[in-house]
């Protein structure tokens, strides 16, 4: 049979590739996804021929990345945690989709990957691939070869003639992850959540210290939900989150420096960098806040964290997530036009929105004279009824408790 890598043409996977060749002596099928992780892929391509990979697919999955996942999961300001906005959680699905497709198409009887045994990765990918090719065999190598540790995985590689990429400071590199939503830098110093994050760390954006002193506006068109346009100019998903990461990034927006709760159970530290990301989720906000009833925001926002836990915990393809994106989407069918976002030094803070569908009025709302019905006297009414209640506690508690 055949197996089907996922393959980033980086250290670990290509230790991987070897490693499958080398014990299961079968051909190995290399799948690399472009997901506008911003570096050259056809060094993968050169790194996997030169391995002996015959079958090598690199597929350029951006739009369909942004389009069916990231602004789907938009849509329900995710955030998990409350602050981490989910980069690498959303993009492992849409791998596996794929990685199950080719390994179809190729009549393969197993598909890899280079996720750790500790962390999320993982359980992400198996569970997309249980839910989408139920008898399709899954193959860890990190939790299956007898490699225990980073520095015996650079060991196995100079054994085997694979070169091993440094960092700008010539030393190994973080455990990075990177695509159009984010960039996360995992490992090393990083390991310490007492150790501050050394700024050389940040690849995609500027430090907030250094960014220009005169702040930018963008404004951002939506439709439906979904962000259409900068500008005024109307932009494909990926085009659209590219121009976004461009002016956050000049901005120093959507830094994040978090301990989070990963799904196996260990606490672990990251660094995030997600300007394009962190753009959008503050102007969609401010299109619900015009667009939205009070009840039907509410509602998203207590099911929110639980959607968030569902895509952080590898549970995209599965019913539960399905029913709650039904209900997300049902609600952005009037969320739609225009939000201004003000770019400065790490902040990006919504100052304008308008609707051609909004709910707000500012003939109800005035504080000068309105020509709207609205009776002083119903308010007097409201109060003491909400009030009663607590008018009925106040006096019980003035009474000394029975014994
Ligand atoms: N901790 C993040 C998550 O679980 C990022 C993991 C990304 N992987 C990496 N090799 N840095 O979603
Ligand atoms: C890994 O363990 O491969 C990366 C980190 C994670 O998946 O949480």
């Amino acid at each position: 049979g055949k197996i089907v890598l996922a393959y980033s043409g980086g250290l670990d996977t290509s230790i991987i590739l070897k490693w499958l060749q080398e014990t299961y002596g079968c051909e190995v099928v290399t799948f690399t996804a472009d997901l506008g992780q911003g570096e050259e892929l056809e060094p993968a391509r050169a790194k996997a021929a030169m391995l002996g990979v015959r079958d090598i697919r690199i597929v350029d999955l951006r739009e369909e990345f942004v389009r069916d996942f990231v602004f789907p999961m938009l849509r329900a300001n995710a955030l998990y945690e409350g602050q981490y906005l989910l980069g690498s959680s959303i993009a492992r699905p849409l791998i596996s989709k794929h990685l199950v497709a080719i390994a179809r198409e190729v009549g393969a009887d197993a598909v890899a990957h280079g996720s750790t045994g500790k962390g999320n990765d993982q359980v992400r990918f198996e569970l997309a691939v249980n839910a989408l090719a139920p008898s399709l065999e899954v193959i860890a190598p990190w939790r299956q070869w007898n490699i225990r540790s980073r520095t015996e995985l650079l060991a196995y590689a100079e054994k085997h003639g694979i070169p091993v990429p440094s960092d700008k400071r010539g030393e190994a590199p973080f455990s990075i992850d990177a695509n159009l939503l984010h960039t996360s830098t995992e490992g090393k110093i990083l390991e310490d959540p007492a150790e501050i994050a050394p700024d050389y760390i940040y690849q995609r954006t500027v430090d907030p210290v250094d960014a220009p002193d005169v702040p930018e506006t963008v404004t951002i068109g939506f439709k439906h939900g979904d962000p259409v346009s900068v500008n005024g100019a109307l932009m494909t998903p990926a085009a659209l989150l590219t121009e976004l990461n461009r002016l956050g990034g000049r901005h120093g927006v959507g830094r994040l420096d978090l301990v989070e709760n990963r799904f196996i159970g260990m606490k672990s530290r990251g660094v995030y960098e997600t300007p394009g990301g962190t753009i959008l989720l503050a102007a969609h906000r401010g299109m619900e806040s015009i667009t939205l009833d009070r009840a039907a925001a509410h509602l998203k926002d207590e099911i929110m964290p639980r959607y968030a836990e569902l895509i952080y915990n590898g549970f995209w393809f599965a019913p539960e997530r399905e029913m709650l994106q039904a209900l997300i989407d049902h609600s952005q069918a009037f969320v739609s036009g225009e939000v201004t976002v003000r770019l400065y030094k790490g902040s990006a803070a919504v100052i304008a929105r308008t609707s051609p569908s909004s709910l707000y009025s500012a003939d109800l709302v005035t504080f000068e004279e309105s020509a709207v019905a609205y009776d002083h006297h119903d308010a007097q009414g409201f109060i003491r009824l909400n009030g009663l209640r607590l008018r009925s506690w106040a006096a019980r508690n003035a009474l000394s408790p029975a014994s």
